[in-house]
């Protein structure tokens, strides 16, 4: 019987941390509200509206959408502009392996899993240029995976 209450406070714990990482430290400039996933083929992204062209798109007076492709060894569209004090939905997804999305020094997080699309809202601040890395080992050049984020 210790056995399972000791597995159900560990699952408890674990579903806690998640919950932390995934709603608890606001970053500087980019806070996310919210966090999805959808479904596509990663080998038919070229023949998908989103992801043929990487891209940051307007879709209302304040909102943008940001559809970016991750695949070994970079990020699409690069840089990734959008403006500063509007609400933006970034798509992510990847053409290979699985891949993070971490702009550095926010909350801006996910994993990028071949097949599914993460989707993240985040309201941007004022004008600042981030890194984005990739925080998942995809292969003999994960370490140079990068891209950048600018706010403007
Ligand atoms: Cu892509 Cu590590």
């Amino acid at each position: 019987a210790y056995e399972k209450i000791w597995l159900a406070a560990s699952v408890l714990l674990i579903l806690f941390l998640l919950g932390s990482v995934t709603y608890g430290a606001v970053g500087p400039g980019v806070a996310m509200v919210s966090d999805t996933e959808q479904t596509i083929d990663p080998g038919a992204l070229d023949e998908t509206d989103r992801f043929s062209e990487p891209r940051v798109e307007q879709v209302g007076e304040n909102e943008y959408e940001a559809y970016v492709v991750a695949r070994q060894y970079g990020f699409q569209p690069t840089p990734i502009v959008v403006p500063a004090n509007s609400t933006v939905t970034f798509y992510v997804t990847s053409a290979d392996v699985t891949h993070g999305f971490e702009v550095a020094g926010t909350n801006l997080n996910t994993m990028v899993i071949p097949g599914e699309v993460s989707e993240i809202t985040v309201e941007t601040d004022g004008p600042a240029e981030y890194g984005i890395v990739c925080n998942e080992y995809c292969g003999a050049g994960h370490h140079v995976m990068q891209g950048n984020l600018e706010v403007v």
